[in-house]
């Protein structure tokens, strides 16, 4: 069980908290490339309950920076981005993208103190469409960025997605972690004969209660949820946990599984789903399961608006019962509710904006839940106490080949062996390791 104390732990992600103060010695991704402009407006971001402004200087470079002027605290918000800064609209002062304060403009030369002030900006980065914060302590000398493969392919390869939920960041991260969901809530009135001959997936519907192996790594934990498959033959779902908040399920076979959510705690009671998914991730012969009874359910975005909890929000929400369709329900899919992402969204969100777990009576099929839990408490509390951090914060490498993904193994064969052999066979789809950046 799940104590209230323990629930504070994995929930709270604020500044002074022990998971924030944690979650923060990591890179986080804040926004998509696109949402920046060279020049353009300043973007109100909210991550991990610090209020920030996201803008493109001149030259392309990213400065990320708490939203108030260091003078007198008005928004830089409404300031002016204009040649190489943001200008505060208050009193003129001006700051670079690492936060230098370029002019003073309000104060005669010979009182000027330009020199001494800092805007609290925070290191940036940029690669593949996505734009990178470090809010850590190391801000002189950052990590490098995690390997993460679907980070490193290129761009017109991956679809990147950014979807607002609104509750804690771990209810999204969970539900990544429970793949006996995935025979109820995506495929609870899916049958076998949906499926083309062979199909991987078709065991899901065959045998809704798998049982799982859980194992500890240097970049988080790895469950594999296994059931029969053919004669001699075991059907194997392979997922991760990896710092400080990223998942990978899987979706597809492994040798294409490149299928990454983060969930990125925006404050307590809002996150923000990145999703990055490769063009080649499907899984032939689920495809018809998927779009005639599930629905393709695609995401239908509220224009974003310029509050900080005002981007990536779905038309399809908490108000309007994500346009449940009760007939739908009784007839064909098992929710009603259209696609897998609204599914996951919808039940994520009915929950509470953070669930008290000490309500619950988890079950072996949550075995991955409550040790990734005790895993996540326990280094949070050992970075609180003695400033320790998991291998993976400073060694990018922890990363590299690591995927989700489903799989047929000889029965009785070690799982986690038969991961790595289906894993060593499966082509990267981006070459590691990087060079340096
Ligand atoms: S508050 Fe920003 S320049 Fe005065
Ligand atoms: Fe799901």
């Amino acid at each position: 069980m799940t104590t209230a104390a323990e629930n504070e732990i994995l929930t709270r992600t604020g500044p002074g908290t022990p998971l924030g103060e944690l979650m923060r010695q990591y890179w986080i991704p804040a926004a998509k490339s696109s949402e920046l402009k060279a020049d353009g407006d300043p973007v109100r971001i909210l991550l991990m309950s610090e209020q920030l402004v996201a803008f493109r200087d001149t030259n392309g470079k990213v400065g990320i920076m708490d939203h108030r002027c260091p003078h007198r605290c008005a928004s830089l918000f409404f300031g002016r981005n204009e040649e190489g800064g943001i200008r505060c609209v208050y009193h003129g002062w001006k700051f670079d993208a690492e936060g230098n304060c370029l002019d003073m403009a309000n104060v005669p030369p010979h009182q000027d103190f330009k020199h001494k002030v800092h805007a609290k900006a925070y290191k940036t980065a940029e690669r593949n469409g996505l734009v990178w914060v470090y809010m850590g302590k190391e801000q002189a000398n950052p990590p490098p960025l995690p390997e993460l493969e679907s980070t490193l392919v290129p761009e017109e390869d991956i679809q990147i997605l950014f979807i607002q939920r609104e509750c804690n960041w771990l209810q999204g991260t969970e539900g990544e972690l429970d793949t006996s969901h995935l025979g109820f809530l995506h495929f609870g009135s899916v049958k076998k004969e949906a499926y083309v001959e062979g199909a991987l997936e078709q065991h899901v519907v065959e045998n809704r209660a798998p049982e799982y192996k859980y194992a500890e790594t240097d970049y988080g934990t790895m469950y594999g949820a296994y059931r029969p498959a053919g004669p001699g033959e075991t059907y194997w779902r392979q997922g991760h946990f990896l710092w400080p908040m990223w998942t990978m399920p899987p979706i597809c076979s492994i040798d294409n599984n490149l299928l990454l959510r983060g969930y990125v705690p925006m404050d307590d009671t809002h996150t923000m789903m990145v999703y990055l998914m490769h063009k080649d991730a499907v899984l032939p012969g689920a495809k018809t399961a998927r779009q005639d009874i599930v629905g393709t359910g695609g995401w239908n975005f509220i224009p974003n608006g310029t509050g900080w909890l005002d981007r990536f929000r779905l038309s399809d929400n908490k108000l309007n019962d994500y346009n449940i369709n009760r007939e739908t329900q009784r007839t064909q899919s098992y929710t009603g509710i259209t696609g897998i992402n609204l599914q996951d969204q919808a039940v994520a969100e009915s929950m509470g904006e953070i669930v008290d777990r000490t309500e619950e009576h988890l079950a072996p099929s949550d075995q991955m839940i409550t040790r990734t839990r005790r895993h996540i408490v326990k280094a949070a509390q050992t970075y609180a106490k003695d400033g320790t951090l998991p291998k993976s914060a400073s060694d990018p490498s922890v990363y590299r080949s690591v995927r989700g993904g489903q799989f047929i193994a000889p029965e009785g064969a070690d799982w986690v062996e038969s991961y790595k052999q289906k894993l060593d066979a499966a082509p990267l789809k981006a070459p590691l390791p990087l060079a340096a950046e």
